[in-house]
């Protein structure tokens, strides 16, 4: 390898581990410890989305306009998103960036945001609830997702085909897509979920991907939408490696928190 190629390859895992210290939380850190695996795609075996059929699937920016995590509408005032999303960045510098499906487009709405809800007693993804809720200034001009009854595990049958969305890169050395893509991924048991992850806990998350792995979320996708239908399932939250055999996604498991969203997200008409 010259020399050249060493040294962009040290700045690009050091650009990486800085992001990676306020995105991406501990499990990943064979992510960002191996430039390789940071080259992965974000969501991996999926395709261009359209944002008709999924209006609610918003992202996050910094306040330079960089994309650091995905988001869900869930009223004309709120998202839903990861915890960690919500605490890499700080409050008057996060954006939310609804109805632009191409980043490269000024198209839709950018709303500032005027509080952040995090799950009581988030430490970190692998211990669950790694959920928030951002209320923003203003009101979105899309329709939020619907959110599940609270404690529905109908919703939650192994198999199931649910669909997660996202903005990142494509397969392989980084080309990256602007624009909002999607897969299809079946939910895992349990019982599987256990076996593949530790620390998984079933009450605050589900799993979703195929056992020979091949399509996920990744790094970027987190706080994005895993739906059925229009109905919000999952946050993503994390994994170990993407797309990787037997390690599927870990999605924060909405249902638990139902009752926590409606109540942050009721629009307020004060403040
Ligand atoms: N923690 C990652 C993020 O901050 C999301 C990782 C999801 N990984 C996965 N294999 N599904 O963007």
């Amino acid at each position: 390898m010259s020399v050249k190629s060493r040294r962009s390859l040290l700045f690009v895992s050091g650009a990486l581990l800085a992001v990676a210290a306020v995105a991406v939380p501990v499990v990943a850190g064979t992510a960002a410890a191996d430039p390789a695996s940071a080259n992965q795609p974000r969501i991996v075996g999926g395709e261009k989305a359209s944002l008709s059929d999924h209006p609610y699937a918003v992202y996050l920016t910094d306040a330079g306009g960089n994309q650091f995590c995905g988001a869900v509408i869930v009223s004309s005032t709120a998202v839903a998103t990861a915890a960690h999303c919500a605490k890499a960045v700080a409050k008057q510098d996060i954006r939310v960036v609804a109805g632009r499906e191409d980043k490269r487009t000024t198209d839709g709405q950018v709303l500032s945001v005027s509080k952040v809800w995090v799950g009581q007693g988030y430490s970190d993804p692998t211990k669950g609830t790694d959920i928030a809720v951002l209320t923003v200034r203003g009101q979105f001009d899309q329709r939020p997702a619907k959110l599940p009854d609270s404690g529905d595990a109908g919703l939650y049958a192994k198999g199931t085909q649910a669909t997660v969305l996202g903005w990142g890169r494509i397969a392989d050395g980084g080309a990256r897509s602007d624009y909002l893509r999607s897969a299809e991924v079946p939910l895992v048991s349990d019982t599987e979920c256990k076996t593949d992850y530790s620390v998984y806990d079933q009450r605050t998350m589900v799993c979703a991907g195929y056992a020979e792995g091949g399509v996920d979320a990744c790094q970027g996708d987190s706080g994005g939408p895993l739906v059925v239908g229009d109905t919000l399932i999952g946050i993503v939250s994390f994994g170990d490696g993407c797309a990787k055999a037997n390690k599927p996604g870990v999605y924060t498991r909405v249902s638990t928190y139902s009752d926590d969203i409606k109540a942050q997200a009721k629009p307020r008409l004060l403040g």
